[in-house]
């Protein structure tokens, strides 16, 4: 299969392009794809940069340079949920932005007012039960599976954790996963978002943020690298 992999920052690719059999490197929009094989695929992994809008412009970018059949998208998150704790595993059942707000015209917080679709894009399902299968091969990491929010804010407020967890029943919060998704989903092809806990998006994220982020990315990496050997 030809399948991307995306992360936002260096930490998130590091491991899988360490990992990777690069065979070239093409910059398109400024954004380096390193082409390469991976147990028996090909695989385009490129960093998107921080953002939904840098998100979803590479991600329309694999669709129409590299035609790619599956995009996993490898990073870290805050947690919503007060059952995850750094390190542990989100696997996206779906993705959507909490930082849509056209309220004032009567349309529900989180939805894409006037959009003939969905607000909340679903994962492949397909994609979900090998990340699922692949996280039970890893004994040592919690995983779960729940919805990934994303906006353009890096979240350190507990009062926020708790109105967008109750607000949009959000597991985790990240900056790109809903763009990546949104422009899958406008394209057919099928995606998914695995996420590991670097902060608790409160108080305290900015610090755990920077401490935690190396280890997240690899637990998040981990899983990548066993969903592609089962792909
Ligand atoms: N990515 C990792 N932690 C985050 C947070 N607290 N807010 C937004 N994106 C994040």
């Amino acid at each position: 299969m030809k399948i991307a992999v995306i992360g936002a920052m260096e930490e998130e690719i590091k491991l899988m392009r360490e990992q990777l059999d690069i065979t070239n490197e093409r910059q398109l929009a400024k954004i380096t794809f390193y082409e390469g094989s991976y147990a028996d695929h090909e695989v385009i992994l490129c960093k998107s940069g921080v953002g939904k809008v840098n998100a979803a412009i590479t991600t329309q970018l694999l669709i129409d340079h590299y035609n790619v059949e599956a995009i996993i998208f490898t990073g870290v998150a805050g947690a919503l949920s007060p059952n995850l704790n750094i390190g542990d595993i989100v696997i996206s059942t779906s993705s959507m932005y909490h930082d849509i707000d056209a309220s004032a015209l009567g349309f529900a917080k989180g939805t894409i007012p006037m959009f003939d679709h969905p607000s909340d894009f679903r994962a492949d399902e397909k994609l979900i039960a090998i990340a699922a299968d692949a996280a039970s091969e890893l004994n040592e990491l919690t995983v779960s599976k729940g919805r990934i929010l994303s906006g353009d804010q890096f979240i350190a407020d507990g009062a926020l954790v708790k109105q967008y967890e109750q607000q949009f029943a959000g597991a985790c919060i990240e900056m790109e996963g809903a763009a990546v998704a949104h422009a899958a989903y406008l394209n057919d092809v099928p995606f998914v978002i695995i996420r590991s806990i670097s902060d608790k998006a409160n108080g305290e994220a900015n610090v755990n943020f920077v401490e935690f982020t190396k280890l997240a990315s690899e637990h998040s990496s981990y899983i990548v690298q066993k969903m592609l050997k089962k792909l």
